[in-house]
């Protein structure tokens, strides 16, 4: 579709609701419809998924790095609406003192955490994003990417599994697993994300699978870490060491204003997502669930990725924010709302 069939689509469209709907004015569209970044980045790139997928959240992506500036007429407004930040202001990164955190584990009883997972994303500042490289590209990012992760040592050391050699069988086990990224998400689809997939896609994952790293899924750097029960503490200083080893070995898209540069708007900053999977079958069943959540800056989600449902009263609850706060506080104010979760299960479940 040409730019002007995507944005008549969505000009005309009358019931979306998207950032991306409400942010790209008829003036703003016109100053943008002809500019390009150094990365050949156009607004076709960042809109075309969220002019497709009406029923978009946010509906736009950033074509590149520089993206972020060149059509920042609709990325800021965005930016702003969605974090819900008065400026376009972003600290320094603050990972906290690794050793004295103030938390360890968050659920020492077991019985309501099955896992935790804090997760970042990283992009090669001298690469465009999925929408503007080639294969070529793709190739060259993975190899300097599966360089850097190969020279991890200790807990963090691993192996690459990339996804253009692994067996079906092996793909399957690691989905199966939870460990592996599939290529159907029609938003990122639309936005370019899967282009040439599975050229130069793969994963990254030390011996016990607590650490891995998503290679050009969303973002050309995934760093993940996870394991079973609550130990957010130990989580959290695995994934510290991972982000500053791979930092000594490559340049990674920063922002003053904006934090950490990811493809997708609503992941800049500190690019942080603490999660657990947790067990609150009373309290996901009260009519105030999603709203008790809204309050403490969660967001609950299904157990199998981003727009999934619950199963089995088991969900997966969130950091809301990731920009305009520091990692630190991101990780604090996740822990501080999975505590007050457990509180009130527990209450409801008379314990
Ligand atoms: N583009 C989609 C939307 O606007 C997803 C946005 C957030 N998710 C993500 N994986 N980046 O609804």
């Amino acid at each position: 579709m040409s730019l002007e069939e995507l944005w008549n689509k969505l000009k005309n469209a009358t019931d979306c609701k998207s950032l991306l709907k409400k942010h790209l004015t008829p003036e703003v569209y016109q100053q943008l419809k002809d500019k390009k970044t150094k990365f050949g980045g156009t607004l076709i790139h960042c809109i075309q998924s969220g002019c497709k997928n009406l029923d978009s959240g946010c509906g736009i992506y950033a074509s590149d790095p520089e993206a972020y500036d060149v059509f920042k007429e609709v990325l800021h407004p965005v930016i702003q609406d969605y974090h819900k930040v008065p400026e376009i202001k972003h600290p320094q990164p603050d990972f906290g003192d690794l050793n004295n955190l103030g938390f360890g584990d968050l659920d020492p009883s077991g019985d309501f955490i099955v896992s935790t997972r804090v997760r970042v994303g990283r992009s090669h500042a001298s690469f465009g994003f999925p929408p503007v490289v080639n294969a070529e590209q793709r190739k060259e990012m993975e190899k300097v990417s599966v360089d850097a992760l190969n020279s991890l040592e200790g807990e963090l050391k691993g192996k690459y599994y990339s996804l253009e050699t692994m067996t079906p069988e092996e793909n399957q086990q690691l989905i199966d697993d939870h460990f592996m990224f599939k290529n159907d998400d029609r938003f990122l689809q639309d936005a370019g994300g899967y282009n040439d997939w599975p050229i130069g896609r793969g994963i990254f994952f030390n011996n016990n699978k607590t650490f891995l790293c998503w290679v050009n899924e969303e973002d050309h750097l995934r760093l993940i870490s996870m394991q079973k029960g609550g130990d957010l503490a130990a989580v959290w200083k695995r994934l510290i060491n991972a982000i500053q080893e791979m930092e000594k070995k490559l340049t990674f898209a920063h922002h003053d204003q904006l934090g950490y540069l990811t493809f997708c708007p609503t992941n800049l900053g500190t690019t942080c997502r603490a999660s657990v999977h947790i067990k609150i079958p009373k309290l996901a069943a009260e009519p105030d669930f999603k709203e008790f959540c809204e309050k403490l800056n969660l967001q609950p989600r299904g157990i199998h990725g981003e727009h999934t449902e619950s199963v089995g009263g088991v969900y997966d609850i969130s950091n809301k924010r990731r920009l305009g706060l520091s990692e630190i506080e991101a990780i604090q104010e996740m822990r501080h709302g999975v505590e007050e979760i457990i509180k009130r299960e527990k209450a409801l479940q008379g314990k």
